[in-house]
């Protein structure tokens, strides 16, 4: 039981007498005056979201309160002092104290609003701010007319500065190694799309294309080790393939705009056969299970399973190697209309190849009506091999930068019906691939480690935007 008289003393004398009075008037034993719960409420100065409840009743007898602040818990007893309460989510509570003395019981409430900003005084919160759709972030994507192209990996999508830069400057996703066949046919009786399909839902969130990559590969980077391995007939190999092809491309039906059908198919050996029997890595278990026509039946399959999208040969050094490049031709010619375009891969250096040649492998393509995909564009800085290389000199830095602007200028320069994508391989130096691949410390792409732009990124935009 307690007691909160809070009148100044002259006050509660007064109230004392009518109290007695009453009582003499009525000739009843004891007339009570009514209970009256009442309660003051204070935002807290200093947390917006803490309302302070002063119980202000008054009785001549004593009483005891209880609150109920609208929270959902079961009411508390009143405590001594100002209780501090806090409303920590947006929304309207209902305040109720009820006070009972002498057999005689009261409620008080007060409903208060709380927005994100706090308790609203008054009961009037501020007016809401309409929410400022983000500034679209203008970057390499919004200069050209063609799609700019990143190799990205599902882990790096949902790294949000990653994805920042990814939303800015680019419109064309390719998977590092999602949608390679060792991750989508993991074993001979399964498939699996998880992967490539949530790099598809990001993709599509985000307004973006995606580049499909690759579905036949003899490299042991992808090749699952039941195919490497197969154990049945020749037959049953290329109808294997034929299922792989046919399931890959139906279920990314209308999702995925072009693949990388066949990837580096072509052997840099003399003569520039189709990769077969060779060692370490270097043959083609398709090329042998399949024939020399594995490539079209391939194409063909493809062609059978989705007649809209675009299907790409894709290879690299084919700018540095004359004899290269004619051989990829020969292949593609041999295609006829199976194919919707080549993918150039861009694995190159500052120094190397040379404007020209890689101006004539685009003629190739150009003059034969195809689509051209710039792929894998990284443009190595440490040539020399330098093992203790721990920085990119600036020399070096403008140097790397002039041959981004030369490629992004040649591709620019081709034809719109030829033109497609422009994809670099990778968003910062230390994510590279190449430092695996060479031994040796690389810095070939066009951001830094803290996602700064190095003066690459500036070779690309001013392909795009100076006369
Ligand atoms: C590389 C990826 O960058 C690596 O992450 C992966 O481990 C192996 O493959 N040519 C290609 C690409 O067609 O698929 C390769 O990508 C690089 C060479």
């Amino acid at each position: 039981m307690k007691k909160k008289l809070q009148y100044v003393l002259g006050l509660c004398l007064i109230t004392i007498m009518f109290s007695c009075s009453n009582s003499d008037d009525g000739g009843t034993e004891q007339r009570l005056e009514p209970i009256t719960a009442a309660f003051e409420a204070t935002i807290s100065t200093t947390d917006p979201n803490v309302l302070i409840l002063n119980n202000t009743t008054t009785y001549e007898f004593d009483f005891t309160s209880s609150w109920d602040y609208g929270l959902g818990d079961p009411a508390v007893t009143d405590g001594p002092g100002n209780e501090m309460v806090r409303y920590a989510t947006p929304g309207r509570y209902t305040i109720t104290l009820t006070v009972t003395g002498e057999g005689v019981t009261d409620t008080a409430t007060q409903e208060i609003l709380v927005d994100i900003n706090g308790i609203c005084p008054d009961g009037v919160c501020s007016p809401v701010e309409p929410e400022v759709p983000l500034e679209p972030q203008v970057g390499l994507k919004d200069f050209a007319d063609f799609s700019v192209g990143m190799a990205i990996t599902l882990e790096r999508l949902n790294i949000p500065q990653h994805a920042e830069v990814y939303r800015k400057d680019f419109n064309n996703l390719t998977a590092e190694f999602e949608m390679k066949m060792d991750i989508m046919h993991p074993t001979p009786t399964t498939f699996n799309f998880d992967a490539g399909d949530a790099i598809v839902a990001f993709a599509e969130a985000n307004g973006m294309e995606v580049h499909g990559h690759t579905l036949i590969w003899h490299n042991e980077f992808a090749l699952p080790n039941w195919v490497k391995n197969f154990s049945g007939t020749d037959a049953q190999f290329e109808a294997m393939v034929e299922n792989y092809i046919t399931t890959t491309l139906q279920h990314f039906k209308g999702k995925v705009r072009s693949w990388d059908l066949v990837n580096e198919a072509i052997s840099d050996s003399r003569g520039n056969p189709l990769r077969n029997t060779e060692g370490n890595g270097l043959g083609s278990i398709f090329r042998q299970k399949m024939g020399p026509d594995y490539v079209k039946k391939c194409f063909q399959f493809a062609r059978n399973a989705d007649p809209d999208v675009k299907l790409f040969y894709n290879d690299y050094n084919m700018a540095s190697s004359v004899s290269k490049r004619d051989a990829m031709f020969r292949l593609v010619d041999d295609l006829g209309d199976l194919i919707d375009g080549v993918g150039a891969q861009m694995h190159i250096s500052f120094n190397s190849p040379s404007q020209s040649r890689i101006q004539q492998l685009v003629d190739g393509v150009v003059s034969r009506n195809l689509l051209l995909h710039f792929a894998e564009l990284d443009v190595r800085v440490n040539t020399e091999g330098n093992a203790s290389l721990a920085a990119l000199s600036t020399p070096r830095a403008e140097a790397q930068k002039a041959k981004y602007k030369e490629v992004v200028e040649i591709y620019n320069a081709i034809p719109q019906a030829n033109k497609f994508a422009l994809t670099v391989w990778g968003l910062r130096d230390n994510e590279t691939w190449l430092t695996d691949f060479w031994k040796v410390p690389e810095f070939p792409l066009m951001f830094n480690d803290n996602y700064t732009q190095k003066p690459a990124y500036d070779g690309f935009m001013e392909a795009l935007t100076v006369d």
